[in-house]
């Protein structure tokens, strides 16, 4: 072992994970994935802007972590708007004096249908939403994000990204990307000891609905997860917080899947 190694600073408390002092920019946090990010951020000590196409879903969420005694503040933010996504991360620093610590990539819609069937129109709103939201939410944060270690972009992608899935090709095809996207920013940002990750989750969300609801597919879900189960979304969100805080400072370009195993 190398005297570095063994001089390295030792954790001397749980602290290691907290965001106190943090910003953070979440889209997508009315509802789901978002929203339980959103609150698990506040949870551990970060200021949040709750963004969402739905101004009035934002609103919730940001109220119920203020009641919470969490720090929040809504913004109606439609994440292919890149004029809107400077003003929201323009919005997220002044939450913490001027810097934006941590971005989440989550907002998200689906438009299936079986390949033969996908209009030009519905491939677009996919790939627009995820890949093109990623894009413009990065690009307007990059401006405030700290290079002293604590900046993060966390990206969401899927299974249906790593393996692939069947009748929606729009939405495979644009997590696979975002996980192109996660490591190629994970290389260029890290001369600014920024890092970049993404997590593939699986949860019972307004998203899934329409599967879990389904006899048959809901079967056939289940059946492709080895835990079981569906997850809430609140047992997702505690990986975004490892991934933002400085307990994760030394990960950077990698895929988390958080989904009971399906990932294997
Ligand atoms: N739920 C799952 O099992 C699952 C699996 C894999 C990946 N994901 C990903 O997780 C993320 C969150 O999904 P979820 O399950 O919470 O879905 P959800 O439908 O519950 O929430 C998505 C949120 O995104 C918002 N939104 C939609 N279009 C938007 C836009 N243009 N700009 C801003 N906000 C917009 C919606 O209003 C909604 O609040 C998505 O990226 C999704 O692809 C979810």
């Amino acid at each position: 072992m190398t005297a570095e190694a063994t001089e390295a600073p030792v954790p001397q408390s749980l602290g290691v994970f907290g965001l106190v002092g943090r910003s953070a920019l979440v889209t997508g946090a009315g509802g789901g994935v978002g929203a339980a990010v959103a609150s698990a951020f506040a949870a551990a000590g970060a200021a949040v802007l709750v963004t969402d196409i739905d101004l009035a879903a934002a609103t919730a969420v940001a109220t119920r972590i203020q009641e919470a005694g969490g720090t929040a503040e809504p913004f109606a933010l439609d994440v292919c708007d890149g004029d809107r996504a400077r003003e929201a991360a323009s919005a997220a620093a002044q939450l913490a004096g001027g810097a934006l610590h941590i971005l989440v990539n989550n907002a998200g819609v689906i438009a299936p249908a079986m390949f033969p069937n996908m209009d030009e129109a519905k491939f677009r709103r996919v790939i627009d939403t995820h890949l093109m939201g990623s894009y413009h939410c990065s690009q307007a944060a990059l401006g405030y994000i700290p290079d002293d270690g604590t900046g993060r972009i966390i990206n969401v992608t899927s299974a249906a990204g790593l393996t692939g899935t069947i009748g929606q090709a729009n939405y495979g095809a644009a997590k696979a990307a975002i996980v192109g996207l996660t490591m190629s920013l994970a290389r260029e940002l890290a001369r600014q000891s920024i890092t970049v990750n993404a997590v593939a989750p699986l949860a019972a969300t307004a998203m899934t609905e329409n599967i879990r609801t389904n006899e048959k597919l809901a079967a056939k879900t289940l059946a492709r997860i080895p835990l079981g189960r569906w997850a809430y979304a609140d047992e997702i969100a505690p990986t975004f917080v490892f991934l933002a805080s400085d307990a994760a400072a030394y990960i950077t370009g990698q895929v988390l899947p958080v989904d009971g195993g399906t990932v294997i």
